[in-house]
């Protein structure tokens, strides 16, 4: 049997607890070791989980380690990658890619030209909710595609987050944020976007951090925080994305996919597992029954299917060139709302 592929943890925050908690369900990779900026984290993040401490530099010169997991802040994620890859490492970062699409082209030209895998979260669309909606839409249970309609609405991480200010600087917002589950699924499921419309707002330009060492801090906003978004798809169609950090104390996630014949409705795509829900006409709802991967159904399946691409020589899903994509649609929405114009996307 092939040994798990060997990951170190870069940013020992929030999200890379549930990334080591949950890797055991995996078999192709397995954290081994950690770093933090801070030192005193990596060392409890060490401790915690049974990782070996290191620092940054020596966790990317570590031959132990093929594959670096990146779990940074959104404006360090491009350094760090470009550092990782350039130290031989594969590389799976968290979302977005970059903080800019163009820092984000290089990263995707970098890993090439090394002959190196860069993936990026998210993996939701590799569960087993989102794949058994691509595979019905493939099989033509709504007919003929004609769009999709994506919301995600939230409060905002500054209530909740200890580090809530790097989501409100450039790479976050929600278009950055959590757009990226919306635009990934439709992707997916619909093909390429080749243009994008809408408008934005900041309707609440300040706010009060809730939790970590500044809570009670008053921070300016620089990313818009409530967007409306139009895509153009490149097979045809139109799909619509409502994302916001202004729906407080509210949780809204959901995507329905519409057909010739049929609609789609999907689960949150921030998560794993949730109903799949087929309406053929107007009286024929059917709730379908689908096979779960069980405990894999979680973050980190993304990272799965990359080592096993890569062992098996194929390319991988959720990867770079993807991602890339996502946030050139993204920045898309950013500057369709600046500018108040239709910006179309490269094609694919
Ligand atoms: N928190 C969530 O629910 C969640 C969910 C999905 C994705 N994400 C994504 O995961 C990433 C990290 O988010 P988080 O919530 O875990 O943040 P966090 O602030 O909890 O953790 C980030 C960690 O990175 C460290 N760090 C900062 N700069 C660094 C550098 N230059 N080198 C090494 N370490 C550095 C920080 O010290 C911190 O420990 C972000 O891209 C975010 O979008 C977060």
């Amino acid at each position: 049997m092939t040994q798990p592929m060997r990951v170190g943890v870069v940013g020992c925050g929030i999200i890379a607890g549930r990334y080591v908690k949950d890797s055991p369900a995996f078999e192709h990779w397995q954290p081994v070791a950690c770093a933090d900026l801070d030192t005193a984290v990596t060392e409890s993040f060490a401790a915690e989980h049974g990782l070996r401490g290191l620092t940054i530099d020596a966790l990317i010169a570590d031959p132990e380690i093929e594959l670096v997991l990146n779990l940074t802040p959104p404006k360090v994620h491009a350094a760090l990658v470009r550092a990782a890859l350039a130290g031989g490492k594969h590389v799976y970062t968290e979302k977005p890619l970059a903080a800019t699409a163009a820092e984000g082209r290089e990263l995707v030209v970098e890993a090439e030209e090394l002959g190196l895998r860069l993936g990026c979260a998210p993996d939701t669309f590799l569960g087993s909710a989102y794949e058994t909606g691509r595979r019905l839409i493939e099989e033509g249970a709504i007919g003929r595609p004609l769009g999709a309609a994506a919301t995600m609405l939230v409060g905002g991480p500054d209530g909740w987050h200890p580090n809530a200010e790097m989501f409100y600087r450039a790479g976050g917002g929600p278009l950055l944020d959590i757009a990226p589950y919306y635009l990934t699924a439709i992707v997916s499921l619909l093909g390429p976007i080749a243009s994008v419309a809408g408008f934005t707002e900041t309707p609440t330009p300040e706010r009060t951090l809730g939790a970590g060492p500044r809570a009670g801090e008053v921070i300016t906003v620089d990313v818009p925080t409530h967007a409306a978004t139009v895509l153009r798809l490149e097979r045809g169609g139109l799909a619509t994305m409502t994302v916001s950090f202004e729906a407080r104390d509210q949780y809204l996630s959901g995507l329905v996919v519409y057909g010739s014949t049929g609609s789609l409705v999907l689960p949150d795509a921030n998560g794993f597992g949730g109903d799949v829900i087929l309406r053929r006409g107007r009286d024929d709802v059917e709730t379908v029954k689908y096979a779960s991967r069980g405990a894999q159904e979680t973050r980190g399946l993304g990272i799965e299917e990359l080592v096993e691409s890569l062992r098996a020589g194929r390319p991988h899903r959720a990867s770079g060139a993807l991602a890339l994509h996502v946030l050139e649609a993204a920045e898309a929405a950013v500057r369709a709302g600046d500018e108040r114009r239709a910006v179309e996307l490269d094609p694919s």
